[in-house]
């Protein structure tokens, strides 16, 4: 805890240092199970990260940050000009699965916090990806992750930012009761339901749609496009540049 609140001057970041939040992706068979059912429209959005990273015709170099198993993005990087792939994540059984999707692909999987990941200023990347990860720190923190994210990217590069999203003036006690009978149509099975509004209810602060976008601006970013929103208005992407 007290390294991360020593990158951003607010102890709420703290909120992604809930080892819940390990603890509940290392049980990875719950989020593996809302993947391969397509509760949180992974296909969808690939496609249109697919669309995206079409346009990059040189080798490029990949971050992602929250990686998880890398299950949405994987088949995507295949038969690109990839120069690398790094994915970072906090659950270490998560990149054990990572390895196996990414295999035959130049990658380097690192089991480490993505606050200290973009502490490091070795290495610049031409794709940041940040997909249903930023919901875990608070609206001061994302701000800070999306600034740090900006400094790490080549000239030219591009954050693609996916996450949950309240509807715009919407509590997040509001946003967890239309949430709820929302999971309730997951074809998870009623345990695995059960974890998933665990989860949500401890470690998930999904921010406003357009607040979100708001937040990328004031991180620095002068183009904040979005291309995708989804869910039951529960869901959004954005693509944002320097
Ligand atoms: C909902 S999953 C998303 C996985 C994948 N990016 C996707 O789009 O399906 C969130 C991931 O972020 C990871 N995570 C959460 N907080 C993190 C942090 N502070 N540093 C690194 N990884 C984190 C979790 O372990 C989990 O694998």
């Amino acid at each position: 805890m007290a390294t991360r609140s020593a990158w951003v001057d607010d102890h709420r970041v703290a909120i992604s240092d809930d080892p819940a939040i390990a603890e509940f992706f290392n049980g990875w068979e719950v989020y593996r199970a809302v993947i391969d059912h397509d509760c949180m429209e992974h296909r969808e959005v690939y496609a249109l990260v697919a669309q995206i990273l079409a346009e990059r015709t040189q080798p490029f170099a990949v971050l992602d940050l929250g990686c998880g198993d890398s299950a949405g993005i994987a088949p995507v990087l295949r038969g690109l000009p990839l120069a690398q792939y790094v994915g970072v994540d906090v659950a270490e059984q998560a990149l054990g699965f990572a390895a196996d999707m990414l295999a035959g692909l130049d990658t380097d999987l690192r089991c480490r916090d993505l606050g200290e990941q973009l502490r490091d200023d070795s290495q610049q990347f031409d794709v940041i990806l940040l997909s249903f990860a930023l919901h875990h720190f608070d609206s001061t923190a994302k701000r800070e992750v999306l600034a740090q994210a900006r400094e790490r990217l080549t000239p030219g590069g591009q954050v693609i930012l996916i996450d949950v999203v309240r509807a715009d003036g919407e509590t997040r006690d509001e946003y967890l009761a239309r949430f709820e009978p929302y999971v309730a149509t997951w074809p998870i099975g009623r345990d695995m339901q059960g974890r998933v509004l665990e989860h949500v209810r401890r470690n998930d602060w999904p921010e406003e749609v357009t607040r979100m976008a708001a937040l990328a601006r004031s991180a620095g970013f002068g183009d904040v496009t979005q291309f995708y929103a989804g869910g039951q208005d529960t869901q959004a992407g954005w693509v944002l540049s320097r």
